[in-house]
């Protein structure tokens, strides 16, 4: 059997990342709170690769927690528009508020502490602590999660929250112990690097895995069998009409979603569970006005964690008697880029623009 002690490992993943590790992604280097918060959330379910550009046009406009205390939310979402899981967006901006008005604009120096702000769970208020202020401090993101279970050869459903707290108590043991000024910022950074590129789900790259002579699961010859999950995933399929009403001027009439599912709080159009609830919708509107046209688009899908979208459009243009009201406007296209607006939804606003439809 093979035997982990603390000190080993995180020797070895502090000396790995330092030659092999990612080193220069624009959030490292500096223990700013906030852009290192922010990489964070623009972090948890993102690649790297997507999220740069969205980080650099983020600090650009909001340069520091003040100013985007500060922003309208609208400005928040439709920088956040194309990442996805939105609620990351509408958590980052109360953060923000919650830091300027309970905290004097200075985020707060603990993992503790942290974590009773918006948006920010255990694991990212570790990695923050970690980065900024060398806390002792633990993480366990799914990449870290699968790197310790197969080290550990951690066989317990992570599901069940015993276990996960079970987890959380080996990945604090196995901390680094001395010199953290310097060992917390690269350990925390190097177990995050070794899910990324070696520990992958699928085919591990174990023979450049500096942990493997001290891995349980490459020991048993199994790396896959980690991490154990029996709650399975439920998705379901679902089919949504999207009715693309063009004013005579070529605006579109967007609606706001409710506070809470998918795309909560979002501008999106009209949605509707079939066509025949769509027609209905259309018809008062479309009674009387002679120069009604309709067109359906091909469908789409679209792909959430939960659910599978399938997207079918209708556009209906006209001089319909839709009316700016509580739930909705008629936005034009130079609006679109400030508001926020779901991923499939601008691209196909863009698109019906684009095939000459607007
Ligand atoms: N994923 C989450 N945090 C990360 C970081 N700091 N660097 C690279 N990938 C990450």
């Amino acid at each position: 059997m093979t035997v982990v002690t603390g000190g080993d490992v995180a020797a070895k993943v502090v000396a790995w990342q330092e030659q092999h590790g990612r080193n220069h992604l624009p959030w490292q280097q500096m223990r700013d709170p906030y852009r290192v918060w922010l990489s964070e959330i623009m972090l948890q379910q993102t690649q790297v690769a997507t999220v740069l550009d969205y980080y650099a046009r983020f600090l650009a406009r909001f340069p520091d927690v003040a100013a985007l205390a500060a922003a309208d939310q609208d400005a928040v979402m439709g920088l956040w528009s194309g990442l996805g899981y939105y609620s990351r967006a509408r958590n980052l901006h109360k953060c923000a508020r919650a830091v300027v008005e309970q905290h004097g604009g200075a985020f707060p120096q603990t993992a503790e502490l942290l974590m009773t702000l918006p948006g920010i769970g255990r694991s990212t208020a570790g990695a923050i602590a970690a980065f900024c202020f060398s806390e002792r401090t633990a993480i366990l993101d799914a990449n870290v999660r699968r790197v310790l279970t197969r080290l550990l050869a951690f066989g317990n459903d992570l599901a069940v929250s015993r276990n996960e707290n079970l987890l959380w108590d080996r990945a604090t043991e196995l901390l680094p112990s001395t010199d953290l000024t310097l060992t917390m910022p690269r350990y925390t950074q190097g177990l995050m690097d070794l899910g990324a590129t070696i520990c992958t789900p699928k085919a591990p790259r174990c023979d450049r895995c500096p942990l493997a002579d001290t891995c349980s699961a490459f020991a048993q010859r199994n790396p896959e069998k980690y991490p154990v999950k029996t709650r399975k995933l439920i998705r379901r399929a679902e089919s949504w009409w999207l009715l693309v009403l063009l004013s005579a001027d070529t605006r579109v009439w967007l609606e706001r979603r409710p506070p809470s599912g998918i795309w909560a709080g979002m501008h999106c159009v009209p949605v509707f569970p079939g066509r025949q609830q769509l027609d209905e919708f259309l018809a008062p509107l479309a009674a009387g006005v002679a120069d009604v046209r309709t067109w359906e688009l091909p469908a789409s899908l679209h792909i959430l964690t939960h659910r599978d979208l399938h997207l079918h459009a209708v556009v209906a243009s006209g001089d319909l008697a839709v009316t700016n009201g509580a739930e909705g406007a008629w936005f034009g296209e130079a609006q679109w880029s400030g508001i926020g607006l779901p991923a499939p939804i601008r691209k196909l606003l863009y698109d019906t623009r684009q095939q000459g439809l607007l």
